[in-house]
């Protein structure tokens, strides 16, 4: 079949100054605050690829009008959302299909759970496969009316009416705390979630700059708490600009340090600090990066980042830092194997229930380019440097393994070939032309 293969050559030099589509979890919880808010919101720079396509379907479905334009980047979307306001929800006729999307799922899981109307969330194959009792569990602790299929999707809501609630998350999730969040705004009194490690909070950050209060605090015991009161009557219209996506912009941060006369500059990116543990740990390895903060974006911290090539050592990773790079795992792998010694990751179970195994699918995918990985329950142990081959590989249902493995075959030696890459296009539909625009051999 015609392009059925992504196939890169090694790349000598990399250079350019780029600007990415907006943050998919911006993205995600900006479309639904809209879908529930009071009139007219416009979204600048929303990210336009499958699992942000995912929510907006759902939410027509829903009975939200969208006007999607172009927007002033490959990938992203300026939307005008018209919504009725809290109670503005319409049953929708089919079941509301999430494709690959856990994002939309879970989040969309806390708004249903609220509705008086029935309604099912469903997913393709691989997303019917991904635990989502993280989130029907604690949410028929509330009150709320949900069957599954054995813990999976596809998720049947009738109509409930949900209580004040306290949660203690074993893993820290902000899909989960953010789908008990949005629960609590129709709930009368308090909804209370705390975890083990703080994840990604751009819920309660969004949620306050629409003057909805969100407590935070911190306890001994039972860790980091968020905390809403309901019900929440009205939610403005929003006017946001979404900040770039950190977790895209890392595919060519890690590009730009192992290739070897690279330079790249990448604009706008939001730098959430529950988002920024990849950075951190690159420099601590002594990448050449240099971060230049800019004002906020709604709430969000945001900068420029200025990478070169650098050389790396290995490191240790473990504890919250995990849950601050969550999704950066498997580029961070290919980082890895450039870096002088053993690397070490622990504390990253949770990595087993992404869009594919990534403990498994990095160590064998890498492996096939000669990388040298073993596996452990919780991680990964990655010795380094190595000179990585150009091989056969499988993108395996996962858009980060799909560029994670382009970004390894630009210091393999000889051709990569890379099976079900298209999946990219659920988060970075242009990162192939992009990585092209910057010098790199890459065809398709
Ligand atoms: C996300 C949270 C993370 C992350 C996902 C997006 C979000 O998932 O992996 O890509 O937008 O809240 P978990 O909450 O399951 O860790």
């Amino acid at each position: 079949m015609k392009n059925e293969l992504l196939k890169i050559h090694p790349s000598a030099s990399l250079r350019g100054s780029v600007t990415l589509p907006g943050d998919k979890s911006l993205s995600h919880r900006a479309l639904l605050l809209a879908a529930l808010a009071d009139g007219t919101s416009h979204i600048r720079n929303c990210l336009k690829a499958g699992v942000t396509e995912a929510m907006i379907e759902c939410l027509q479905s829903l009975g939200v009008a969208l006007e999607i334009e172009n927007g002033a980047f490959t990938g992203s979307a300026d939307l005008t959302i018209t919504a009725q306001g809290m109670s503005g929800l319409t049953r929708p006729e089919k079941p509301l299909y999430c494709r690959g999307s856990a994002t939309t799922l879970r989040l969309l899981a806390g708004v249903l759970a609220a509705q008086q109307f029935e309604s099912t969330l469903d997913g393709n194959d691989r997303l019917r496969m991904r635990p989502m009792d993280r989130i029907v569990k604690p949410l028929q602790q509330k009150g709320a009316v949900i069957r599954t299929a054995n813990g999976n999707a596809p998720l049947f809501f009738s109509p409930g009416r949900l209580n004040p609630s306290e949660h203690v998350l074993s893993v820290a999730s902000a899909q989960v705390k953010s789908a008990l969040l949005l629960s609590g705004l129709f709930t009368e009194g308090k909804t209370l979630v705390f975890e083990p490690h703080k994840s990604r909070d751009h819920t309660e950050r969004m949620l306050r700059i629409l003057g909805v209060p969100v407590s935070e605090w911190e306890e001994p015991k039972k860790g980091y708490a968020a905390e809403v009161t309901g019900p929440v009557e009205r939610i403005p219209a929003l006017d946001l600009k979404l900040p770039s996506d950190p977790s895209s912009a890392a595919f060519l941060v890690v590009a730009g340090l192992i290739v070897p006369d690279a330079e790249l500059q990448l604009q706008d990116v939001c730098l959430n600090p529950h988002r920024t543990g990849l950075l951190d740990v690159l420099i601590s390895m002594g990448a050449n990066i240099r971060i230049e903060p800019s004002p906020d974006i709604h709430g969000e911290p945001t900068g420029n980042l200025y990478v070169k090539s650098s050389t790396l050592a290995a490191s240790e990773i473990r504890g919250d830092t995990v849950t601050r790079m969550i999704d950066e795992f498997p580029i961070f792998a290919v980082a890895a194997t450039q870096a002088t010694g053993i690397t070490v990751i622990s504390d990253a179970r949770e990595l087993r229930l992404k869009e594919s195994d990534r403990i498994s699918a990095v160590a064998e995918e890498l492996t096939k380019m000669e990388a040298k990985i073993d596996t452990k329950p919780d991680g990964l142990i990655i010795h380094g440097p190595v000179s990585l081959k150009g091989a056969d590989v499988d993108a395996r249902g996962d858009h980060r393994l799909a560029m994670s493995l382009a970004v390894a075959g630009l210091t393999a030696q000889g051709e990569t070939t890379i099976r079900g890459w298209r999946v990219l296009e659920d988060s970075f539909p242009h990162f192939p032309e992009m990585l092209r625009n910057l010098g790199a051999d890459v065809q398709w």
